[in-house]
Formats: C-alpha cells, structure tokens, sequence
C-alpha cells in the first residue's frame, strides 16, 4: 500500500524528500493542490474543503497513512479529518518546541503563512513552549506566491525578506523556524538576510518519524519497488517536462537541506 503526502502545491515536496531518504523502500502518492495555492491567504472553509477533497482522493487510492505536508492545512483542519477516517494523519506544526528546546539561549523567529500564525493552534503551541517570550511571529506570504511561480534565486525575494528582517536586530536570534513547507526553498536567500549565527529548524525530520512510529504500531512497513506517483489537484502528473521540474525542485531542496 502507498503512503499519501499532501500539500497546497510545491512545498510538501521537501517533506517528500526526506520521506524518501528514510524510507526508501515505500511507494508514495504526492499531491499538490495548485489549483488552490496558497491556503495560507484562505478562509478556513475553504481550506476545510480543500483538504476533506484530497483526503477522500487519497483514501479511495487506499492509501495506509496520510502525511498533512501543510502547517496551514494541520492547523486548520487536522482534527476534523482525524475524527472521520482511521488510518494514521500525521500533521505538521512549526517546530518551535524543537528551536526553544535547541536554541532557547537567544529568541526565535517563527515563520509561517497569514493563516498559521493567527491560528489557535499557533496560539496555544507559543503559550505551552514560549514561556519566555522569545518567540518573534512572522508572517511571510510572499515567500509560497514566489515558489510556486519557480522564483528562487532573485533579486526580488532577497528584497522581500531584506525589508521583513529590517526592523528586527537578528544578532539577538539564536534561530529560525520554517513553519511554513514552502520556506523550505529559500534557505540560501535567508541567509544572505540574517547572519550564519541564526540556525534553521523545520519540522521535516519529526513529522517522518513520526509517520514511521505509526507505520510501525500497525506493522504497516513494506519493502517496495520504491515508486511516487505526483498529482496537482486531482490531475496526475505524467509529461515528462513536468516530471523534470519535480525532480529539479526535489534536487533544489536536498541542497538546501545542507543549509543550517
Ligand atoms: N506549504 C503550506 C504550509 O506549510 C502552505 C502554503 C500556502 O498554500 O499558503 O503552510
């Protein structure tokens, strides 16, 4: 059986990625839904809706887990899909426990989409592991609009966060926390924003372990041709041009993997 991972568009294809790396002999369903892109500038029903279609998508594919590659699609609707289907949903949250836990001598920015950060989730994540206060909310909208046009490497998106960090004095942060999957491909322009003293965190890592402990629990672990089968919103992706630019997205984000 296949491992369903989904996302609004591209970004979920950096926890793809890792899943690959950990998992390599599993056959995986990725799913971007690029015709709603970006969720994060959505109301809550309509990402409500979005989600509930992609799941029963993947459902009917008989998929044997879910991995929600969204912090915006978890904060929204994580507890709704989990009341009505039984296979193990695995959800993001930004991993702000993990900065404060590993970097917690200094503060912390914590980026995610509009729709993240206003979230009660959000809310009640900074209240449990923020009791100092060093957590600074920042909301980067642009950074989804720009990889989903493929702007990477330019001028305008070193702008863009050039203007964001401004106000802020980033010698006192210890880190940065990529709470949003998109984010994932502009390790290289934030760091040429903020100094090599502030550390990256993103929730990659504990969000497949997570997955294989579940995986595990059901005894759920195959050994499979390994295979990922791409879909953007219910279209499977088969032009080999398109296959292409999956692959360099998923080169792009083993490089930026390297970036800490
Ligand atoms: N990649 C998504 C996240 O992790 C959301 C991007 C968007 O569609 O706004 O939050």
């Amino acid at each position: 059986m296949k491992i369903g991972v989904f996302d609004s568009g591209i970004g979920g294809l950096s926890v793809l990625e890792y899943a690959l790396k950990a998992l390599p002999n599993e056959q995986f369903i990725f799913y971007a839904d690029q015709k709603h892109v970006p969720y994060g500038e959505k109301t809550k029903e309509q990402i409500m809706g979005y989600v509930d279609e992609i799941v029963s998508f993947m459902i009917k594919q008989d998929v044997k887990a879910i991995v929600v590659a969204c912090n915006t699609a978890t904060s929204v609707a994580i507890n709704e899909i989990r009341k009505k289907y039984s296979i193990p949903i695995i959800g993001m949250e930004p991993a702000v426990k993990k900065a404060i836990d590993l970097y917690g001598d200094k503060r912390v920015f914590v980026t995610a989409t509009p729709v993240t950060v206003k979230g009660d989730k959000m809310k009640y994540l900074i209240e449990k592991v923020d009791k100092q206060h060093l957590v600074d909310l920042i909301p980067l909208p642009k950074l989804v609009r720009f990889a989903e046009q493929g702007i990477f490497d330019s001028e305008e998106v070193t702008e863009y966060l050039k203007e964001v960090f401004q106000d802020f004095n980033a010698e006192e942060y210890s880190s940065l926390v990529l709470g949003c999957t998109h984010f994932n491909y502009f390790k290289n322009s934030f760091r040429k924003v903020l100094p090599e003293t502030v550390h990256f965190v993103d929730g990659n890592e504990g969000t497949i372990h997570q997955l294989i402990r579940k995986l595990e629990e059901n005894d759920a672990l195959e050994m499979q041709e390994p295979m990922v089968t791409f879909y953007s919103s219910g279209e499977e992706i088969v032009e080999p041009e398109k296959l292409a630019k999956v692959n360099e997205l998923l080169s792009r984000l083993e490089r930026m993997r390297q970036i800490q």
